[in-house]
This record gives structure tokens, sequence and C-alpha cells, in this order.
């Protein structure tokens, strides 16, 4: 380095020393001595501390001060450990539906009526006969511990105490049975079928026998889903998986990590030995016949119906509800937005069955749109999970505190006063 150079870098570590963005941070005063200091070696420390401080000094310390769900991400983007963050935060191929779930409310506009009194507004909904007070549903996701070592059950902490249905995952790492103890009501089971029909039936029937009221049958994933970030972030993960999973048949780019371990999956282990009824190839509509008719008085929803003909077969099928779904990105890329598929999926069901949509809900404008359209409800997935990361249970309330408060300030602004009230005048395509 040349004096110059020297001197002026001096300056600017000096500047930076000074700036009360690094005080707020936390600095101690040894590291802001060094960063002026004149040994190389102590500065680049220095540099690098206040360069992370600078960048934690961005990130909220404690739930209540997040703006919006967005401020938990980066937080618990820092908490989770590589693997884990990129197995939550991926999508398929390029991750490219990702953003069309998000991009598909921009395309439309709300038409706010005025002049209407909106001193008291009333944003509850009852699903299968219990009343939530707003209709944002807790939807599956997997392996939540992998996120917190509190897992599903901090979630269904923060599901009781804002009063919010929680929809349990097949591969969760808490069992339904600690789940409805812990939420202290009903929640929903998600099922992946088994390619043992015995083993499928009896998870079930356990999940009815635990509280359940509706099992969730997800239905698209079973071709397959290439999920690129997640290999990639597994790959930069240093650390040894097999601490944790093992054996069977290696997740692409996991080392000697198994998808079929299930010792931390307590949905799936535990089962009577019942002579094995294997399943031939995958399911198709005869499946939800069977599940109604032989095995279950559970109400049963589909998850991941995108167009007006399954619409309509499931209603002809005595399924109960839908879930309009495309697994938030990560089944087929398909670029198109669940907001775009509702419509169609309304138009088939009529309103004689249960509509819940899911994929990139972020705002109260984002589940307006869908109440608009004609969905009973919408689901979230990877805002709670950036709660959950951040900060435990308390994240998680916090995230459900916060849509809550955006939805009916907008239902307030609107001048709907009830979920009933908003319907397809309220919104109109963005020109
Ligand atoms: C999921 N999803 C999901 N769905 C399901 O039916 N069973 C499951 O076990 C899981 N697991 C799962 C794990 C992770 C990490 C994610 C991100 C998602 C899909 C989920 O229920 C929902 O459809 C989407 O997450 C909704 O999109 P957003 O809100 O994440 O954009
Ligand atoms: C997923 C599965 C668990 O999306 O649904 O990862």
């Amino acid at each position: 380095m040349t004096d110059t150079t020297a001197a002026s870098r001096r300056n600017f570590l000096g500047f930076l020393a000074g700036s009360p963005l690094l005080m707020a941070a936390g600095l101690d005063r040894h590291v802001l001595k060094d960063l002026t200091g004149s040994n190389a070696r102590r500065t680049a420390a220095a540099l690098t501390e206040a360069q992370k401080a600078m960048q934690d000094a961005s990130l909220i310390s404690k739930a209540s001060q997040a703006l919006n769900v967005f401020d938990f991400e980066p937080v618990a983007k820092k908490n989770v450990p590589v693997a884990h963050w990129a197995y939550m935060a991926t999508g398929t191929d390029d991750d490219a539906t990702i953003k069309a779930n998000r991009e598909g409310f921009d395309r439309w506009s709300l038409k706010p009526r005025r002049l209407v009194d909106v001193s008291k507004i009333d944003a509850s909904v009852t699903l299968y006969g219990h009343k939530y007070p707003t209709p944002i549903v807790i939807n599956p996701v997997g392996s939540q511990k992998a996120f917190h070592p509190e897992g599903e059950l901090a979630v269904a902490r923060a599901a009781k105490a804002k009063n919010h249905l929680q929809v349990l995952s097949t591969v969760a790492t808490t069992s339904i049975e600690d789940i409805i103890a812990a939420r202290g009501g009903t929640a929903w089971f998600q099922l992946y079928h088994q390619t043992d029909w015995a083993l499928t039936k009896q998870m079930v029937q356990r999940a009815e026998k635990a509280g359940a009221a509706a099992v969730v049958f997800t239905v698209d994933l079973n071709g397959g889903s290439n999920r690129e970030t997640m290999i990639r972030g597994a790959r930069a993960d240093t650390r040894t998986c097999t601490n944790c999973h093992a054996g069977g048949a290696p997740i692409p780019g996991m080392q000697g990590v198994s998808d079929r371990d299930n010792r931390r999956k307590p949905n799936l282990v535990g089962y009577r030995d019942d002579p094995p009824i294997p399943e031939v190839g995958t399911p198709t509509w005869e499946f939800i016949d069977r599940l109604k008719q032989t095995v279950t008085t559970m109400k049963v929803m589909v998850k991941g119906i995108v167009t007006q003909e399954d619409a309509e077969l499931a209603v002809a099928r005595g399924v109960d509800g839908l879930f309009v779904s495309n697994h938030g990105g990560r089944a087929e890329n398909s670029l198109r937005a669940t907001i775009t598929s509702l419509p169609e999926v309304i138009a088939g069901t009529q309103g004689r069955i249960t509509v819940v949509c899911d994929g990139g809900f972020r705002r109260g404008t984002d589940v307006f749109k869908a109440m608009a359209l004609g969905a009973n409800s919408a689901g979230i997935g990877r805002p709670y999970i950036w709660g959950l990361g951040a900060f435990g249970q308390e994240g998680v309330e916090m995230v459900l505190q916060l849509l809550r408060k955006e939805f009916e300030l907008v239902m307030k602004q609107m001048g709907t006063v009830n979920i009933a009230a908003i319907d397809r005048r309220y919104i109109t395509p963005r020109v």
C-alpha cells in the first residue's frame, strides 16, 4: 500500500469508527481503536468485525421491532444452518415460480369504497365448525426442528396464543398428538401417502384419533421436484450431516444423508406391523375414494390443485376442500402464481367446498385479494418459518400478528366490515 492510499484508508476507517451505526451496533472500543490503528492484521480483523456489526445493526434484535414479515427473513438466515436454510428457501429449477407467486399479487389493484362505518370489523372465518379470528392459516412445513430446536411445538404455542389453524406435515419433527396438546385444540393433518397402504391407513386413523379435524392430502409432488438451491446449500454446509441424518438412499448433494431416515419424523414411526399392502403406481382419484370410504370420517382435503378441471373432479368425488397451491414454488416450475390459478379453481368449486389458497402471501393486501377472488382462507409457509428461525415462538406470534394487523387495516380501508363483504368488486386487474 502506498502512503497516500494507506492514509486515505486510515481516514475512511477513522470515519467508520466514528459512525453512530457502529456505536449502535455495540462494537467495543478496542475494535474501534484497532480500526484506525497501524497494525495491518489487527485493522483487517477489526474491519471484518465492523462489517459484521454493521450488517447485524440493520437486523431486528427483537420480534417486537419487526415492521413486516420480511424483517424476520435475514435474522432467520443468520441463525439457521446453511443447508437447512436452503431447504426452506428452495424452489425448483431456477426458483422462478417463487417469484411468480409474489408477482401474481401485483397484477391486481384494490378498489376501495368510502364512507362505510369501519369502526368495527370482523375478520373471522369458520372452517369446518371452528371459528378463527382471521382467514390466515399456518400451512404444513416439514422438519421444523431444522429451523429452531422447538420446531412445530413453538408454532403450535404461537397458534394457540393467536388462535390460528395449524396444519401439521406428515414429515414434521413433532407428533400430531403433541401438536394438538400444545395447540389446545384441533389441527389439520397433512398426508404424504406411503407406498404401503396399510401404513397410510394407520397414519390417517392415528391423526383422527388424536383429534385432527381434516386430512390434507398433498398431490403435487408425485413426479418429484428438482431443487437446485437446496442442493447448493447442502454442498456449502461444512457440518457433518450424518450426525443427525443417516442411512438409506442419499439425497442428491448430501453425502450419506438419507431422505428415508424417519428417526426424527414421529408421524412416520411406531405403527403396527400389519401385512403390507404395496401401492401400485402413484395415487389417482380412486385413492380419495378409498380414504373417504374406508379410512376416515375426517374432512378430506386435497392440496396442490390449480385447475378448474381438477376442482370439478374433486367436487364430484366428494372432496371437502382444496388447497390452491404450487407448494410454494417447490413442485413443477410452472411460472403460474397461485393467485392466478385461484379464479378458475373457484369456477370449478362454485362455493360448494372450502378453498384455501397459499403461495407467496406476505401482506394483508395479498390475503384481501385472495378473499376477493373467492378463497375462504390464505395459507402461509415461509413467513412463519422466518419468524420461527429468528425468534422461536415469539417470532411466529409476531408474524401472525403483523399479518392480521395489515389485513384488518386493509379491510377497513376498503370499507369491508366482514369476510362475506369482500368480493370481486373490490379488486381490478392492474393497468
Ligand atoms: C413446504 N410445503 C409443504 N407442503 C406440504 O403439503 N407438506 C409439507 O411437508 C411441506 N413442507 C414444506 C417445507 C418447506 C420448507 C416449505 C417452504 C414448504 C408447502 C407449504 O405448505 C406451502 O404450500 C408453501 O410454503 C406456501 O408458499 P409460501 O408461503 O412459502 O410462499
Ligand atoms: C417439501 C416437502 C416436505 O416441500 O413437502 O420439502
